[in-house]
């Protein structure tokens, strides 16, 4: 269990409960539009922090289990549950890289914004497939990366700074790597890709710079300041009122279980 991840996390909670980068609605109705949900699922939202996601799942289906490691950020998710009044959703602690939960226990399972803190991605990736029924969707949403070594590695390092429990984001050529079953390969997740959508958001370099440490804000700092003009073209780095703006890149991919 990443004791790091638990401890940043814990001391964000409540900023996380009302972010509007996080509660993202456009974001979090496309992503109920692709899973074509049905009145009857059951869904498992994986490292669902303030659970943004599952409260966006929870009028579609049945029922909806909430998982993550950090029990304050799940606290924050159940306020917000209570406050709108949701009953069909469950909070348990667990751990991505080893759900407590039986083979094809659930139709659809999401995991949003989250991925990027894995160590082993792939095993996560497994993991869920395995708690998918046969044509179950597993929908994931996350920061991603350009196809360009520059700017994965500058992007990689800033989020790094932001977040010490960072992994990586992953580009998406990796992630049809990671999701894509093909014969001989034991990484992959198994499941075929229904969808991959890619999106930026224009964001403040005060979203990296925000509740960090002066010692890696002064990083941050110095990299977007050391940046070559075509580099901050690629990286879309605009000042505007008097701050500095650059892309954050997401992706959305829905895979399918094999039936
Ligand atoms: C940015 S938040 C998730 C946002 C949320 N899914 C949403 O849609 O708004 C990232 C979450 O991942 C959780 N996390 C990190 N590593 C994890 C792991 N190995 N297993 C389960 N949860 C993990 C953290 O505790 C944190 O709550």
């Amino acid at each position: 269990m990443s004791q790091l991840a638990q401890s940043i996390f814990a001391e964000r909670a409540a900023f996380y409960a009302t972010s509007a980068v996080h509660a993202d609605q456009a974001v979090l109705d496309r992503l109920v539009e692709l899973a074509q949900p049905q009145a009857t699922d059951r869904v498992l939202d994986v490292a669902t922090g303030t659970a943004h996601t599952a409260l966006a799942f929870a009028p579609h289906v049945a029922h909806v289990i909430a998982t993550d490691i950090t029990p304050e950020m799940m606290a924050q998710g159940e306020m917000l549950r209570a406050e709108a009044g949701i009953e069909n959703l469950e909070f348990r602690m667990a751990e991505a890289h080893d759900l407590p939960f039986e083979d094809a226990a659930f139709d659809i399972v999401t995991c949003r914004r989250a991925a990027h803190h894995f160590v082993d991605v792939a095993k996560a990736l497994r993991e869920m497939t395995r708690v998918l029924k046969p044509g179950g969707r597993l929908v994931i949403d996350d920061r991603s990366v350009p196809e360009d070594d520059f700017a994965d590695a500058t992007l990689n390092r800033l989020d790094w700074l932001h977040d010490h429990s960072h992994v990586r984001q992953h580009r998406a050529s990796e992630w049809r790597g990671m999701m894509q079953p093909h014969r001989g390969a034991s990484q992959e997740a198994g499941c075929k890709i229904e969808a991959i959508e890619t999106y930026t958001k224009h964001r403040p370099l005060s979203a990296f710079t925000n509740g960090v440490d002066a010692v890696d804000v002064a990083e941050i700092e110095s990299i977007v300041a050391g940046l070559s003009a075509d580099q901050r073209a690629l990286l879309n780095v605009v000042e505007k009122d008097g701050e500095v703006y650059l892309n954050h890149w997401y992706i959305t991919v829905i895979g399918v279980k094999a039936s």
